[in-house]
Order: structure tokens, then sequence, then C-alpha cells
């Protein structure tokens, strides 16, 4: 397993286009254990493809000791929009009010290449909200309003300096 790098809005990497997985494979595997081991040495609780520069549509969830891999998941209903304050390994530092569904209907398939479909209620509608967001290149810094995402910019170009 490696611990891949993360990557830090606004890396090109986070907005590229990304394609389905179609093979079920001992790669996707390596892939899927990779980022397990990337999102926990960073604390996370959910991790995208695009993240570590994979443009694929995937990401691993892990939230309430469930593990979920999610494999071009597809979101067919959100509801119960609530206000929740979010945070993403790709903005370190960065908490954002935002609104998100409390309730999902999602299709996914998982490393074995099963097809699950859920209902989801509660955060973890937001987490895998959130995440499905960025196997399709969409950010947290999309959903805020024009002024904070100045902010927001301002604040990352800094950090970025400081380093
Ligand atoms: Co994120």
């Amino acid at each position: 397993m490696t611990v891949k790098k993360i990557c830090v809005y606004p890396h090109s990497a986070l907005r590229e286009p990304t394609q389905e997985i179609i093979l079920f494979d001992e790669e996707l595997k390596k892939l899927v254990s990779d980022m397990w081991e990337t999102m926990y040495a960073s604390d996370g609780i959910g991790l995208a493809g695009p993240q570590v520069g994979v443009a694929k549509k995937i990401a691993v969830i892990e939230y309430d000791g469930e593990k979920y891999v999610l494999i071009n998941p597809d979101l067919s209903e959100k509801d119960n929009f609530t206000t929740v304050e979010e945070g993403c390994l790709s903005f370190p530092g960065i908490y954002e009010k935002v609104e998100s569904p409390e309730y999902i209907k999602v299709k996914y398939y998982n490393e074995d290449g099963e097809l699950i479909e859920k209902e989801i209620e509660g955060f973890l509608a937001c987490v895998f909200s959130h995440e499905i967001d960025h196997s399709n290149g969409k950010l947290l810094i999309d959903r805020i309003s024009p002024l904070k995402r100045q902010f927001v910019k301002k604040k990352v170009a800094k950090q970025a300096k400081e380093k």
C-alpha cells in the first residue's frame, strides 16, 4: 500500500473530466487500498480519485465504523437539505457552511463489481454527496457564495505562499 500525494486546490487534477471504471481487476484493488491508506494518513472520512490525481469515478468513505467503496456512483435523488460545516482534504484548514442533502438515493459498484443501491439519511448522505461531487470534478468551493469563494481563494493562496 502506498500513501499518495493529495492534490490541494487549485490543482488542475481536481477539475479534470473523469472516466468510468470498466475493469474490476487487481489494479483497481491496489488503487482502492492506496486510497484507504492515503485517507487514513490524513485523518479524512472520504477521498475521491481526482484528489490523488486519478481521473476516475471512484471514492472511498469511512463513517461510523462502516467502509464504502463507491465506483461509478450515480446520485438519483437528493433531498432534506440542511446547513452543515464541511471540510475537505483538498482545502486544508478550511471549513465552510454549505447546503447539503440529508437524504440521497444512490447507485454504485463496490470493488468486486457488485451493484449496490441505497437510500441514505443523515450526515452520511452529505459525505456521499461531497465525494460524488469530487468524482465529477465538483468542489466545496463551488457551493459557497461568490464573496466567500474569494475569501477561501485568498486564504488558500496565502497558505501556499507560506509553505
Ligand atoms: Co473533499
